[in-house]
């Protein structure tokens, strides 16, 4: 049996440092995943219509370096071979997802049938590559036209969404019976409504709040239509989660804690568990339940998912703020505690994924847990041809020891996705942080597999791992 070496010897924790896929048993799902805006480029082609990136990273002093995805990884054009790429890394699972404004470019209405075709296209080649599709319905390229209406802060986008997920699920729910419903809804709403610093770029709890509580109306009315629809329908959704680790044991920073707790991991999944928003730990929460109160929405806000998808990059160390008016709370930067961080400056810790999935595995309603982004972003080293990446190889290494100690101990955690198949468009970071296991030169688009692709491939065809 081939043994992959890594020359790891950062933290170690508790968890396992040898192990093969075997150990995760036969069922444990291997996939990689990739989204629409990021990679298909071919951004106002074929009757696409616009998405709200679109315009916004092409507004001036948006992305870091400077870049825009109008042509991306050139997925659009490329997906045969990327998809079979992934197959021959030794995956099993290809998790993409729709953009929406390719497929009913006015958000609401005409649908656009070249756009149907593409993913027609898309999901045909990995059904004939072995790789099974999971599809996300919305990962954060809204139509621009619906943001004209008010985007996620309008109710109108939430009918619109069902109306989006049903051409979905008539379209391909013959050939697709795993689903994603939204990808990281604390993420979009955020960032783009509460921050300003993604795609609407709106600021405040003026528009925060309203985008959360349809946010999250259109997770359940999204899982509907599908279970409605699509037979044997496998329904998920994602969230992007933290650990919270309070700086000290003083009762205010446990508190501050235990705020952020509920706004980066409770605010989404307690109300599809029929829990409500966790106004307990986040009072401020009860303004949308009292904007709310004449709609009677509390009913609509759960489903049942047949599983949830995490998404688990870094814990979070928080104290008490007293000068952060609405939270009280401010992160202690990883770079000033001497911790390992990515390349960007993201906190390397295990220990955190460990923590967090046994913090989701405790609700009576999750019944399995899938990871369905896991990944880092490193400054690769190119030599000769060859792409290295011990980082990243280091990296994978200890996360999976910590899903792989979940499982033993008890955690319904079923599946792992790489984040991601190939460098691609990170957002406002542009193309300066690559996450992929595959380089891509984003002028010739030449892919070259990594390092840490290989180490997966022979990991993934049984390979052992030593510590
Ligand atoms: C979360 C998002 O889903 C994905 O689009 C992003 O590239 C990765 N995490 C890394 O930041």
């Amino acid at each position: 049996m081939a043994v992959v070496c890594c020359s790891y010897t950062r933290y170690m924790h508790q968890f396992p440092q040898h192990f093969t896929r075997q150990d995760f048993g036969d069922n444990f799902k291997w996939g990689v995943a990739i989204s629409a805006f990021q990679n298909e480029g071919a951004a106002l082609v074929d009757g696409k219509g616009k998405s709200i990136w679109d315009v916004f990273s092409t507004q001036k002093g948006k992305i870091k370096d400077r870049s825009h995805a109008q042509t991306a990884t050139d997925f659009y054009n490329r997906y045969t071979t990327d998809i079979f790429l992934a197959r021959q890394l030794g995956f099993s699972i290809f998790r993409f997802s729709i953009s929406w404004p390719r497929l009913i470019p006015g958000g609401t209405g005409a649908i656009n049938n070249s756009g149907i075709a593409f993913y027609h296209r898309v999901i045909d080649t990995c059904l004939q590559a072995g790789l099974i599709p999971y599809v996300t319905l919305y990962h954060w390229d809204l139509p621009h036209a619906l943001e004209q209406k008010g985007g996620w802060v309008h109710r109108g986008t939430v009918f619109a969404f069902e109306e989006f997920v049903r051409v979905c699920a008539r379209e391909y729910g013959d050939k697709v019976k795993n689903w994603i419903v939204l990808n990281e809804p604390f993420g979009f709403t955020s960032l783009g409504y509460m921050l300003g610093v993604h795609a609407p770029g709106k600021f405040g709890l003026s528009y925060f709040l309203p985008a959360v509580h349809h946010a999250a109306l259109a997770q359940a009315a999204g899982g509907q239509v599908l279970r409605e629809m699509v037979k044997d329908a496998v329904i998920g959704t994602t969230y992007s989660c933290s650990h919270m680790v309070p700086y000290t044991q003083n009762e205010q920073d446990i508190q501050a804690a235990a705020r952020a707790d509920a706004l980066f991991n409770r605010l989404f999944i307690e109300p599809a568990l029929g829990l409500g928003y966790p106004v307990d730990a986040f009072p401020m929460l009860q303004r949308i339940e009292r904007r709310y109160a004449l709609w009677r929405d509390w009913d609509k806000l759960a489903f049942n998912f047949d599983y949830i998808g995490l998404q688990y990059y870094f814990p979070l160390t928080v104290r008490y703020n007293a000068f952060m008016p609405n939270l009280q709370l401010s992160e202690v930067k990883a770079s000033s505690r001497q911790v390992p961080l990515t390349g960007l400056g993201w906190e390397i810790s295990s220990k955190g994924l460990y923590d967090i999935l046994h913090q989701f595995s405790a609700y009576k309603g999750v019944k399995k847990i899938i990871i369905t982004e896991g990944g880092a972003a490193f400054p690769d080293r190119i030599a000769g041809g060859d792409v290295f990446d011990q980082q990243r190889i280091d990296y994978f290494q200890e996360y999976l020891g910590a899903v792989l100690q979940a499982r033993r101990d008890g955690m319904p955690v079923e599946g792992f996705f790489v984040w991601t198949l190939l460098d691609n468009f990170e957002w406002t970071e542009g193309y300066r942080a690559r996450f992929g296991l595959v380089h891509v030169d984003f002028e010739t688009q030449q892919r070259t597999v990594k390092a840490s692709g290989k180490w997966f491939r022979q990991f993934l065809q049984g390979g052992a791992m030593a510590g």
